[in-house]
């Protein structure tokens, strides 16, 4: 396929950092190495990455040959016993993972597949069950699981909350938590869930804001990523040429521009230039591009009574074109660019964008090479996470295992030390009384006895995030988890929220415990109190 590439990945931590405490990772569906180039970059070693695509795989495997293990296996019938064995290690610090989205588009909303009555069983909603197998072998510190929106939506959110009670039931504090990409640098309209699980004997919280790397710039917009490409027609392009060096100098001069060449795309570690190679359309949809400006759909451009030439009944696809704008992110690339281009028609030139473009936008290194055949390129570009976002993520990762004995420290140092239960029953007497109370009435109480019934929570249930307590939607009676409570009170296991796990009863205490760190009454370290959780899980654990 034309790719012969070995290389070390630019991380952004220092070399005496990363030998001392280098953290390890597998990432499952990899695909062409998105999430296994960000995760690297953020100083991560990678020991496995897996996917049953051929094309994927080869393309990961040239780009980052120094990953040893990179497998081409169906995970369906690839159990981690297999994968242990193969790469002599039992433990992992991380397990990344980005499941297939088709089932959970809310693309197919339409004609619906994925949501409402029609609703149809799609096998693929289950692979993350493959995922969580390998978090319960390998038992990871964290772990990440990409996805789209609609997991949340999907079957009335129910795979959403099967995720996250799986992963509780396998001992692992799980929350959702969403990405929002433009705002981590990368020049395009993409958010994704994350459902991001910490094991529960880890100290600490994975708290919400993922910050950007320190090589992205925040909103940066898609004329920054296409800066120093030469122009071509629809049709024309080679599969590899020089760089038009004239061009990428006058392109430097802009800041944005110049920090997402250099630092993203690292353009100066790319010898050619490859994949710029633009498909051809017909004549009659070339007249029809002409007809948008710089930013305008077919839609926007129909209402202000421009006439298309494209033969569909204009009411179903008005939106069938559009032309996207230098000053603005781009639309959310997407694994369909295989089979037409015509929601990105080039800002400025009569054509569809071209892979090496789609790659730029979605923060790919121009060292990274693609496949020859276009379609399987922008296939797995268009499924790939951004390798800054993974990057993101990792970085993310890192502080959080980093923070494990600060967190405790600071605890132990704040003068107004979270009291902790001494067993289940003494949780039970510092809660129970809360539960009875209005939500007005839960002002009175007093900052000790609220306090006493946050610590009881969080010691009583420790899957539980802190921040799903603010989740709300449909309400479950199935019980999975915390046998012990339900033999006390019932109420305090079901009915519960079907997002977050959280039992409907415990919200009020949460919601005047959220209030009051508003106000400022309470500090960081009370709310995200782990030392609790982890105390109850001891408990349990020694009382089993
Ligand atoms: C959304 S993509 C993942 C992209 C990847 N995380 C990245 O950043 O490039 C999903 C991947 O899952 C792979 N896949 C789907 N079913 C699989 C299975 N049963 N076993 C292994 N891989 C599978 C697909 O080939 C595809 O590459």
């Amino acid at each position: 396929m034309g790719i012969c590439m070995s290389r070390e990945v630019n991380s952004c931590v220092s070399d005496g950092d990363k030998q001392s405490k280098q953290l390890n990772f597998i990432d499952l569906f990899c695909g062409c190495g998105g999430f296994t180039l960000g995760m690297e970059r953020a100083g991560f070693k990678c020991l496995a990455a897996i996917d049953f695509n051929a094309e994927a795989v080869a393309t990961l495997q040239a780009n980052l040959s120094h990953i040893k293990h990179v497998i081409h296996r169906d995970l369906t019938a690839f159990p981690p016993v297999e994968l242990s064995e193969l790469i002599g290690v039992k433990h992992v610090d991380v397990i990344v993972g980005g499941p297939p989205c088709q089932g959970f588009s809310t693309a197919r909303q339409v004609d619906g597949a994925n949501h409402g009555k029609r609703l149809t069983d799609d096998p693929r909603r289950h692979l993350y069950q493959e995922l969580l197998k390998y978090v319960g072998f390998f038992t990871p510190k964290v772990f990440v699981m990409e996805n789209v929106l609609g997991i949340k939506t999907a079957a009335g959110g129910e795979y959403f909350s099967r995720v996250q009670s799986e992963a509780r039931a396998l001992g692992y504090r799980v929350h959702g938590q969403v990405e929002d990409a433009w705002e981590l640098g990368v020049p395009q309209k993409r958010r994704r869930q994350l459902i991001i699980g910490t094991r529960v004997d880890i100290p600490g919280y994975f708290l919400p804001t993922l910050k950007p790397s320190p090589r992205a710039i925040p909103r940066t917009q898609l004329g920054a990523a296409l800066g120093d490409l030469p122009a071509i027609r629809a049709g024309s392009g080679v599969d590899e040429c020089d760089y038009d060096h004239a061009l990428r100098a006058e392109s430097m001069l802009h800041k944005v521009t110049r920090n997402y060449l250099t630092k993203v795309l690292e353009v100066e570690q790319a010898a050619k230039l490859t994949k710029h190679v633009a498909r051809p359309h017909s004549d009659r949809d070339l007249r029809d591009f002409a007809r948008l400006n710089e930013g305008e759909s077919s839609a926007v451009a129909m209402r202000n009574g421009v006439e298309f030439e494209f033969p569909y009944d204009k009411s179903s696809f008005k939106d069938r074109y559009t032309r996207q704008s230098r000053f603005a992110p781009c639309s959310t690339i997407v694994a369909h660019l295989s089979k037409d281009g015509l929601m990105f028609i080039h800002p400025t030139q009569n054509r569809s964008l071209t892979p090496r473009e789609a790659a730029r936008i979605q923060s790919f290194p121009d060292w990274f090479r693609f496949p020859d055949a276009r379609t399987h390129s922008f296939r797995m570009i268009g499924n790939a996470v951004p390798p800054l976002i993974a990057e993101a993520v990792g970085l993310a990762v890192t502080s959080f295992l980093g923070e494990e004995n600060s967190v405790k420290k600071n605890d132990i140092e704040s003068e107004d030390m979270m009291q902790i239960p001494k067993n289940e029953i003494e949780a039970l007497e510092w809660l129970l009384p809360l539960l009875d109370i209005e939500s007005r009435g839960l002002r009175q109480v007093s900052n000790f006895k609220l306090k006493r019934g946050w610590a009881a929570i969080l010691f009583l249930y420790s899957g539980l995030h802190p921040d799903g307590s603010c989740e709300r939607g449909c309400i479950s009676n199935d019980v999975e988890d915390y046998p012990l409570v339900s033999s006390v009170e019932p109420r305090l296991l079901k009915p519960y929220y079907k997002l977050s796990g959280w039992p409907v009863v415990l919200v009020p205490v949460a919601e005047e415990v959220w209030r009051r760190f508003d106000g400022k009454e309470y500090c960081e370290h009370e709310i995200y109190c782990s030392d609790a959780q982890v105390a109850g899980m001891n408990y349990r654990t020694c009382a089993a």
